[in-house]
């Protein structure tokens, strides 16, 4: 396997992407670039950082409000319960309890009635905590309806009505001795002492069994309030707990979402190694981080700027080359041509006259021996002249497939005798292309020079042409050996050649044809061995994009 080399060892084997394509995403087969272009990506743009912080933010502020809005129901209750026993059962209680301390006053001063000094005031005192029982029962009353008691609950409700019951009853019950105290009292105003004996036991009978009514009455309240206590104590508690518990979830959401805020930027990180990277001079081409939102758009932007800068490097680094190969070539062709062609010159003049030496012809052969050497001398002193001063295009609306077709049966008997099939693939009606006839014709020949070359044991040649967007695309295909990789990528270079003759002067100056026609060239593998190269040029009857 012959070694590549460059023609004169003077350009530096850079790395060059033969990749030249100046218009990218336009080809369905080379659409893979598209994936990632950023107008794509921009497309496919779904969740925006802005958004999924924000939907964070709104996910943990939902669970604080859910833990507040918990804490407030809560306290509510709290206030209502607290309310429910200052203003409805604390009043209820305390007036049944003014109800027993009532009947427990007359009963002490019936107790000591009949042995007093002086029962005219024991009389008073009873009669006087007997005026009182109407009102005291009243506000039993007022208590057991007042509002909130009974709009509470249906329970508070109930008490409330079996107490109004209990106390009308109650009231009725303890004004029924009134005719025995009457009668007790009229015994004691006539010193009747045994008689207000039994009427006192009477009547005391009486006022014991109506504080022993009362006294259920307040038991009952005073259970219902006991209840009421303890389920405030256990709705606190349960409060408490599950205030800690949506706490503890808010912290857990909190956290989380900080975990995932730190994930959605992680790209960040990504893109910033990267750009450090380019500053340090690293612009091979990198995958794209993979988000879908604006730090994946940036990326993708950052990448194809990379790509841009790279082949703004590239293109200048080949311009430089150009331009120091093109001083040297001037001076080189300046040096030499001139001698070239007076030796050519007198060459020619010594053939004519150099006469057969002994009846052999072999000086004539050394001479025009030293001919061809001197004119592939010219020749190649020429291509340095082109490579040095490249014409400037002049475009011209011309039809492609009449021009492949004429380079082609120029150079078909070449072909043939290398035993290369040509194949022609090119449509009857074609636009027109922008283009200089003579340079891409020189283009086509180059192409097909190299193909031939690369198969030196026969093949098949195949043209292809097809039209598509603003581009009209050539494919010159071969089924010789390919291209290895790291070849590929220097292809381009002037004086890259694999070859033993070679210049390497042929795809560099293809190149710089194409570039001056606003087109673009590139190199890849044909299946399952092969070359092909495909060449975009400007249609004329669509206008730019
Ligand atoms: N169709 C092809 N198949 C295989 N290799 C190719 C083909 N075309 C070009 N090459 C490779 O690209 C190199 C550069 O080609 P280029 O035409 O620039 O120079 P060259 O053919 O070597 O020299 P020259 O054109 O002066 O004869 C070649 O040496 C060869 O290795
Ligand atoms: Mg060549």
């Amino acid at each position: 396997m012959k070694m590549p080399r460059y023609g004169l060892g003077l350009i530096s084997n850079e790395p060059v992407g033969c990749s030249l394509d100046g218009v990218e995403g336009l080809s369905p087969a080379m659409n893979s670039h598209e994936a990632s272009s950023p107008c794509t990506r921009r497309r496919r743009r779904s969740r925006t950082v802005a958004r999924r912080i924000l939907g964070s933010f709104l996910a943990v502020m939902l669970a604080f409000a859910v833990t507040v809005g918990w804490g407030v129901v809560a306290q509510r209750r709290t206030a209502r319960d607290s309310e429910l026993l200052r203003s409805g059962y604390l009043p209820l209680v305390l007036s049944v309890d003014a109800a027993l301390e009532n009947q427990n006053l007359v009963s002490a001063q019936l107790n000591h009635i009949t042995e007093a000094k002086n029962p005219a005031d024991a009389r008073q005192w009873i009669e006087t905590a007997r005026r009182l029982r109407p009102r005291i029962f009243e506000r039993i009353r007022q208590s057991a309806t007042s509002k909130v008691l009974t709009s509470t609950d249906g329970k508070a409700r109930q008490m409330s009505d079996q107490i109004v019951a209990a106390s009308g009853e109650l009231e009725a019950f303890l004004a029924e001795d009134r005719a025995m105290l009457a009668s007790l009292f009229e015994a004691l105003e006539t010193a009747d002492a045994p008689r207000a004996k039994v009427l006192r036991d009477g009547v005391m009978a009486h006022e014991i069994a109506g504080a022993r009514r009362t006294r259920v009455l307040k038991e009952q309240v005073e259970s219902e309030m006991d209840q009421r206590i303890a389920a405030a104590r256990d709705r606190e508690r349960r409060a408490l707990h599950s205030l800690l518990l949506l706490a503890g979830l808010t912290l857990l959401v909190g956290f989380g979402m900080t975990l995932y805020a730190r994930r959605v930027l992680r790209p960040l990180a990504a893109v910033t190694d990267r750009a450090r990277a380019v500053a340090a001079g690293d612009l091979t081409s990198q995958k794209v981080v993979a988000a879908r939102d604006e730090i994946g758009e940036l990326a993708a932007t950052f990448e194809s700027m990379v790509e841009a800068i790279s082949k703004a490097n590239e293109a200048r680094l080949q311009s430089e080359r150009l331009a120091a190969v093109g001083r040297m070539a001037a001076h080189v062709t300046h040096e030499i041509r001139n001698p070239l062609s007076s030796i050519g010159l007198n060459l020619e003049l010594l053939e004519d006259e150099l006469a057969p030496v002994n009846g052999s012809d072999e000086p004539k052969q050394l001479l025009q021996a030293i001919r061809r050497q001197v004119d592939h001398l010219s020749a190649l002193s020429e291509e340095y002249l082109r490579l040095a001063r490249p014409p400037q295009s002049r475009l011209e609306a011309e039809g492609l497939p009449e021009m492949v077709r004429e380079v082609s049966s120029f150079v078909r008997p070449e072909l043939d005798k290398a035993g290369i099939e040509l194949n022609l693939e090119l449509p009857e009606q074609a636009s027109d292309v922008w283009l200089d006839e003579q340079q891409i014709r020189q283009v086509l020949v180059n192409l097909i020079r190299n193909a031939r070359e690369a198969m030196s044991k026969g093949g098949k040649l195949r043209i292809a042409m097809h039209e598509f967007e603003q581009w009209a695309e050539l494919w010159v295909e071969d089924t010789g050996p390919g291209i290895a990789d790291d070849v590929r990528m220097n292809i381009f270079d002037p004086f890259y050649t694999t070859k033993n003759r070679g210049t390497g002067l042929g795809l560099a100056i293809t190149r710089q044809v194409i570039d001056s026609h606003g087109g673009s060239i590139h190199c890849e593998p044909v299946e399952p061995h092969g070359t092909r190269f495909r060449i975009r040029l400007r249609r004329a009857d669509v206008a730019d994009r």
